[in-house]
């Protein structure tokens, strides 16, 4: 059975290194090891900065990407999750999917011999996390020890940040309101993956003070469409803005996995001011897409 990333926490401390690491190598001295084979990338829901990144990544691994809508396999109404599986294993050396629902890439990777990417899922976004660590170690000239401050909804996006952060020795602050916060034992499971140090408050003020990376997503993610308004409301108050950088550390960076919505989640201002890196942080998502390709197909 191949190796799957589903989550960031299915690779230990010491292969998130070496991924990010590969991330950095030239593409040719990975050799190409999709070539002659396919990789399918199934989207259940929109993609911009996944769609190409994947199959650019692809392609640089010697390999032809299948792009397919999410309606067009049926995951479980065309067919069951399984059957997919087993049907594409046998035309390409990667299956990669966006889902709304986890189990559906649990399942996949379970019945298949290829390797499964998880390309966003209602719990986890490992590729943007990958990306966001790559973004943060050339920023921060190292991961050990700083601290990352993640301001907004405790979802997805912020679950894949604060693993990949902890296991590479940051502590973690968090600011979301009552009701869109991680639980006790959200807090102690991020802990226990190596921060030195995991805090939550509902005031962005605590968690951005003194951070060296400032993060935050939409508040309304896809499948959520029906709650804007009052997650709007539910949010007022932890927009990023100047005066809530100005608390952080003097060098910080500001970073999010975008699309943003400028005006709710963060101020035009600190989007597209000085401190974002979020284009650099976005063009990563191509260097650790690769990477952690690499590294399931067996490089080192
Ligand atoms: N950050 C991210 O995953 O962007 P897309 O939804 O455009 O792929
Ligand atoms: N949390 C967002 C991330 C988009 C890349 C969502 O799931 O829609």
């Amino acid at each position: 059975m191949s190796r799957s990333f589903l989550n960031i926490t299915d690779l230990s401390a010491e292969e998130a290194r070496l991924v990010l690491e590969i991330a950095e190598r030239p593409i040719v001295a990975l050799g190409r090891p999709l070539e002659g084979r396919g990789a399918a990338l199934i989207f259940e829901k929109p993609s911009n900065r996944t769609r190409h990144s994947m199959e650019m990544a692809v392609f640089q691994l010697g390999g032809h990407p299948v792009y397919t809508r999410g309606e067009e396999v049926g995951f479980d109404s065309r067919e069951p999750v399984e059957d997919v599986a087993k049907i594409m294993e046998g035309y390409h050396g990667l299956i990669a999917a966006r889902v709304f629902s986890h189990s559906i890439v649990e399942r996949l990777a379970a019945a298949t011999s290829v390797p499964v990417v998880n390309m966003l899922s209602d719990w986890s976004h490992p590729l943007q996390g990958l990306a966001d660590a790559l973004t943060m170690q050339q920023c921060l000239g190292g991961l050990d020890g700083r601290t990352v401050a993640y301001v907004g909804d405790y979802n997805n996006v912020a679950r894949s940040l604060c693993e990949v952060s902890a296991m590479l020795g940051m502590h973690v602050r968090l600011a979301c309101p009552t009701g869109f916060d991680a639980d006790v034992a959200e807090l102690e499971r991020i802990l226990l993956l190596g921060a030195p140090s995991v805090e939550q408050s509902t005031r962005p003020s605590d968690a951005v003070a003194g951070a060296h990376a400032v993060h935050t997503d939409t508040w309304v993610s896809m499948g959520q469409e029906t709650e804007k308004e009052a997650r709007r409301q539910a949010f007022e108050g932890y927009r990023v803005d100047d005066a809530m950088m100005s608390l952080a550390d003097p060098s910080a960076v500001f970073m999010h996995c975008m699309p943003a919505y400028r005006g709710f989640e963060v101020s035009a201002e600190v989007m597209d001011g000085p401190r974002s890196v979020v284009f650099q942080q976005g063009h990563n998502r191509l260097h650790s897409a690769r990477a952690v390709m690499a590294f399931l197909l067996g490089v080192r």
